[in-house]
């Protein structure tokens, strides 16, 4: 079952109830100015930090769920409802709510009167925009009040959630009737009287038949927002608010004629004030609203409004076309071409802080996340993806290791978390090498970059690449495997914590020391990215290092073939007291996917790449991919581990304390399931490849949506597992690693074009579903213009011609930019 459908020429899902399974989320902005925006206008918005710097408030853990965002209330004769049906409920005979990038638009209608409203957050502005269109589909003249509603939040959304004895006396605001631009607004300035020089308006373009600022006067004492008392008294109260709960809100009388439309403009906008020009008149504390006037007048009509729109969807027209593939599966086509790749920015922008299960309060940014985010992002704006390098390895110590998170706001490491996840080093390594393949920019080598952002600890970017592999070298444990420390990837294999108090921290309570718990994990890991380390000390003619971590990768490759073999599968680690985990020796947690994907990515145990060979089946790549389907496969993808832990296991950690299917414990973690595809591609089984692919992604899940729940055009990034009493159904969409893992793996292999350091690869493994294809792909500003024709055999591989000469190998070199060239691949 559907709850709407993909408008695949507008890039737009367009959800056509509003009784969707959970709220549908969008994110707006992509810059310093961002908003949540579920398919009934909930949600919130921040300036930069969804901790430090929110704008709005919304309640997780609500009753109903997403109640909370930015409401307009009608009033229709004495009919009072919601455009977004949220919060007050009424019937609608219209509801559309399409998603597109960066911007959503919502409609409902009833008794007659349509209302649209398009939000949206402009390129380079702080400020969320609603455009707002009234227009009467009934036969008679109509007269309404609307009612814009938005609710501050106190700045520190952790604070404003906790420290009512303070916070119930100092909110402030301020009005203004009658702005310059001819509108009216409300201007939200707690604290803005001590230390803080930002406040947030909240404008309408229009002339305002009033306003409330006070939330109580809004919506009456215990009241919920659906009884909201000024709406249904079809009259503004004029409050202000005075601590409390500051809103803000504007009356809006609407007349329509049969058939006529109205517009309407309102901004939820961010301001900062230099210091010396805080006050309009500092005497009586009046805030300085020169910047906020500018910033109401830049959005002062709806033909202004419509060019914002249009503007931002030239630029995702722009940054899109760097990879578009045409393959007759409109599936396929509409996730490369359009949804994974958004995905991606937001992932990018957000990493974990903030979505519908990530409160924006808890985690910052992720070493080990923005890493692997920077993946699926580098093509789209690679000068940010620099930025985002430098910021990251700037959070490192010299001997290699990393805070496992930062606050985005002050891009200091996180003191809580503390460092010890040993998978992070070396997914910096990971991040720069695709960076390099991306762009060819050498010189971020040579970057000056700090140990924890220490002034004059700059040593050259290279080197905090240096010390991630040395990390690794210096981290072995009794079987040349690396140690696992708190975690690796898999954030809840706590192997040298062993919790017995409710609500410690599994991953910063190592109360365990000296223990020899290692990881395979890390052993794949740093077989993958130590070959491209060694790529890029050879670009940089330091044969010595090119020998000594060849060596070591070498070495590691042998540990990960004797020591981390259990069989039939890569083991996934040895425990504190060096036992193995992920053996066929135990009752449950007999085989983890991450081993699995992560070595045969790195060529571990590769000895054919045709899956129709008894040489390939009786590889150790072959007997792990197939062993994976096996026993981890399910039509909804394959779950991370089988089979779950029923009982709370001290010595596994916090993975055996979820339920089993959920989460680590055996559920589909989505961001593994791409290693496996990609791996499959490695050894030639295009055909596993893509449908493992097509289990997992949103699109080919759609008719499914009444089990899969959550939104069918982003990844989630779990999907409850087998041995879950809800299998299939989807939790914690959007920020997940799966994003960009996804899009290598169907860009890359599956389609198989890939920046590589000296040319582009093509080498596609689809298997025999995708005929012909074409990918256009804009790289180091050429244009690739490649088609495919695959017979879909096993084993095949391309044959490629360039610009109609035959091309030893599949590397394309890079050509000039702005030249154009085109590729002709056979298999
Ligand atoms: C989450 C975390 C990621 C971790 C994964 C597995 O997605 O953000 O860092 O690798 O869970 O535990
Ligand atoms: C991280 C991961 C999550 C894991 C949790 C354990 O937050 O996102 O998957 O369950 O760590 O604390």
């Amino acid at each position: 079952m559907r709850y709407g459908h993909f408008d695949d020429s507008a890039r737009e899902y367009v959800i056509t109830t509003p009784h969707t399974p959970y709220p549908w989320i969008n994110y707006l902005g992509s810059e310093d100015f961002f908003s949540l925006l579920s398919h009934q206008a909930g949600g919130y918005s921040f300036y930069r930090d969804a901790k430090l710097r929110r704008l709005t408030r919304y309640r997780y853990n609500n009753i109903p769920a997403d109640v909370g965002g930015r409401y307009l209330f009608v009033n229709d004769g004495g009919d009072v409802w919601t455009p977004s049906w949220l919060p007050v409920k009424a019937d609608l005979s219209f509801f559309e709510a399409r998603h597109g990038l960066g911007y959503s638009a919502i409609t409902g209608e009833r008794g007659g009167l349509r209302v649209t409203t398009a939000f949206f957050v402009p390129l380079g502005e702080n400020a969320e925009i609603q455009k707002i269109t009234f227009t009467n589909t009934s036969d008679a003249p109509k007269s309404v009040s609307a009612f814009t509603y938005v609710e501050f939040c106190l700045w520190n959304a952790e604070d404003d959630q906790t420290n009512y004895q303070r916070n119930l006396s100092i909110g402030e605001v301020e009005v203004e009737t009658a702005t310059p631009s001819g509108g009216a607004a409300v201007y939200h300035r707690t604290e803005y009287r001590e230390r803080r020089d930002h406040y947030a308006v909240h404008g309408v373009n229009v002339p305002a038949a009033g306003f409330d600022t006070d939330r109580d006067t809004f919506i009456g004492r215990y009241n919920t927002l659906a009884e909201a008392a000024v709406p249904r008294a079809g009259r503004a109260a004029d409050s202000v608010a005075s601590g409390w709960y500051p809103i803000g809100s504007h009356q809006l009388d609407v007349t329509l004629q049969p058939g006529e439309s109205k517009d309407v403009v309102v901004v939820l906008g961010y301001v900062e004030n230099p210091d010396e020009e805080k006050w309009a008149d500092e005497a009586k504390q009046v805030v300085n609203k020169t910047r906020a006037h500018e910033l109401l007048s830049r959005w002062a009509t709806p033909e202004q409004a419509d060019a914002g729109i249009e503007a931002l969807k030239a630029y995702w027209t722009e940054l899109l076309g760097a990879y578009t593939v045409t393959s007759g599966d409109e599936k396929l086509d509409r996730m490369v071409n359009v949804w994974n790749q958004y995905q991606c920015m937001v992932t990018f922008n957000m990493s974990r802080s903030a979505s519908y299960f990530e409160t924006g309060m808890g985690r910052g940014m992720g070493f080990r996340d923005s890493s692997q985010d920077l993946l699926g992002f580098v093509h789209l704006v690679p000068e940010r993806a620099r930025e985002r390098i430098i910021d990251i390895a700037s959070t490192q110590f010299p001997d290699g290791s990393a805070y496992h998170q930062y606050q985005p706001l002050t891009k200091r490491g996180n003191h809580n978390l503390g460092s010890g996840f040993n998978d992070d080093p070396m997914w910096l390594v990971g991040g720069v090498a695709a960076y390099l393949k991306e762009t060819g920019d050498w010189g971020i080598l040579d970057e000056p970059v700090p140990y924890d952002n220490e002034p004059g600890t700059e040593v050259p970017l290279f080197e905090h690449l240096t010390r991630s592999v040395d990390h690794v070298l210096t981290h072995l444990g009794p079987h040349g495997l690396p140690l696992i420390g708190r975690a690796d990837w898999n954030d809840c294999l706590n192997l040298n914590c062993f919790s017995t108090t409710p609500g410690e921290s599994f991953q910063t309570t190592g109360n365990k020391t000296g223990g020899v718990a290692e990881s395979t994990f890390i052993g794949a890991q740093f077989v993958l990215y130590g070959k491209e380390y060694v790529e890029l000390a050879k670009r940089r003619g330091d044969d010595a290092e090119v020998a000594r971590v060849s060596k070591a990768v070498e070495g590691m490759t042998q540990a990960m073939l004797t020591h981390g073999w259990d069989g039939e599968w890569f083991l996934r680690a040895y425990d504190y007291y060096g036992h193995p985990i992920g053996t066929n020796a135990h009752d449950e947690g007999k085989i983890w996917i991450e081993p699995q994907g992560f070595a045969v990515m790195a060529g571990i145990g590769v000895e054919s790449t045709d899956p129709t060979t008894p040489q390939w089946k009786a590889s150790p790549a072959g007997k792990a991919l197939t062993a994976v389907e096996d026993m981890l496969g399910t039509e909804h993808g394959m779950v991370l581990q089988y089979p779950a832990y029923i009982t709370y296991r001290v010595h596994p950690g916090e993975v055996s304390t979820y339920p089993p299917g959920y989460k680590e414990n055996g559920g589909i973690f989505c961001h593994n399931n791409p290693w496996v595809i990609i791996g499959e591609t490695v050894v030639g089984d295009g055909a596993a490849a893509f449908d493992h692919y097509k289990r997992i992604t949103p699109a080919y899940r759609e008719d499914i949506s009444d089990v899969h729940q959550l939104e069918p055009y982003v990844y989630a990034q779990m999907i409850a597992g087998k041995e879950a009493s809800r299998h299939g159904q989807a939790k914690n969409s959007w920020l997940t690693g799966t994003a960009a893992w996804n899009f290598v793996a169907v860009s890359q292999y599956l389609l198989g074009v890939r920046p590589d350091f000296d040319g582009l690869v093509v080498d596609p493994q689809i298997g025999p579903d995708v005929r012909e294809f074409t990918v256009t792909r804009v790289a180091r500003g050429a244009t690739y213009e490649i088609t495919v024709r695959n017979s879909g055999r096993p084993g095949s591989r391309a044959t490629l011609t360039v610009d109609g000469r035959p091309l030893e190998g599949r590397t394309v070199p890079y050509a000039p930019a702005g030249t154009t060239v085109r590729v002709h691949a056979v298999l």
